[in-house]
């Protein structure tokens, strides 16, 4: 079993969280193919009340095999509420690793066995798709404009060594999760990646970046939504002042 930078802490137990909004299709085949790449791990399922039926869906499949958990949220609240109720969960039992996995498939269950194995040297893994290996598959030049923007727009914002920092796929030790003030994590959209990626950083713990694929999905529909992105530019552009300022104060503190 890998062990941790810092000695000996294990990375295993694995959970891997898996948002849902409207997914029925996809829940399916993203969990058979998890399980086939790596038989040990647990899976949350968090869904928000999707109109589709998702979360019937994930319940059956949860009846069926004892590794499958969900989670049923009322409404529709956003990507980042959804991925701190699912590491609650988690946290509350004894999982020493917690990921993060689109349910459409355009994150490669066949890759986590390689981010997980970058944990032994991490405290977080970036499953990237703008370091040397990584790459986007199928995704209209606008979208990918965008993206690439985003991560251009934050790096230079934040000063942040992370190339994909809005990237879902990832694996957090318990340790980090446990140091960052959840309850204050006002993110909704995909900028919650950029937060928590920030803080992680802020709080000293060591972020990697493993190539991957990134397919987009060929079934349902992307959330993403103008509302998403400018509550991104916005935060992005706030953290990145205060980030600023207090590298600054720094400076001055020392001498
Ligand atoms: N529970 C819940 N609530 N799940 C949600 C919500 C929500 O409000 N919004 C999206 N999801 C789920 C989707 O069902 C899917 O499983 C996953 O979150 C990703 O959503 P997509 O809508 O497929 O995202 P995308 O493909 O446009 O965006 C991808 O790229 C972003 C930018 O790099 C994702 O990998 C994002 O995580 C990433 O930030
Ligand atoms: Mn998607």
């Amino acid at each position: 079993m890998a062990q941790g930078p810092r000695g000996a802490q294990p990375i295993e137990p694995v959970l891997v969280v898996i948002p849902t909004y409207n997914e029925r299709e996809n829940i399916g085949p993203i969990l058979r193919r998890l399980h086939e790449a790596l038989p040990a791990v647990h899976a949350l399922v968090v869904d928000d009340g999707s109109p589709d039926g998702t979360g019937d869906v994930a319940d059956e499949l949860a009846k069926a095999d004892e590794r499958v958990h969900v989670l049923h949220r009322t409404e529709k609240a956003g990507l980042g509420a959804a991925y701190v109720a699912g590491f609650r969960w988690g946290m509350a039992r004894d999982y020493a690793t917690l990921v993060e996995m689109d349910a459409d498939g355009s994150h490669a269950p066949e890759d986590l066995p390689r981010l997980l194995e970058a944990l032994g040297d991490a405290d977080l893994v970036v499953g990237s798709r703008y370091v040397a290996g990584g790459s986007t598959v199928n995704w209209p030049a606008r979208r990918w404009l965008l993206s690439r923007g985003a991560n251009v727009y934050s790096r230079v914002a934040l000063g942040v060594k992370v190339n994909d920092m809005t990237a879902g796929f990832r694996a957090y030790r318990r340790e980090v999760l446990e140091k960052l003030p959840l309850d204050e994590i006002a993110s909704h959209g995909y900028c919650f990646q950029i937060d928590l990626t920030l803080r992680t950083d802020n709080a000293g713990f060591e972020i990697v970046e493993v190539p991957i694929t990134f397919t987009e999905r060929e079934i349902g529909e992307s959330k993403m939504s103008g509302s998403i992105v400018r509550e991104a530019m916005i935060r992005v552009g706030l953290w990145g002042a205060r980030r600023r300022w207090e590298q600054l104060r720094g400076l001055f503190r020392r001498r």
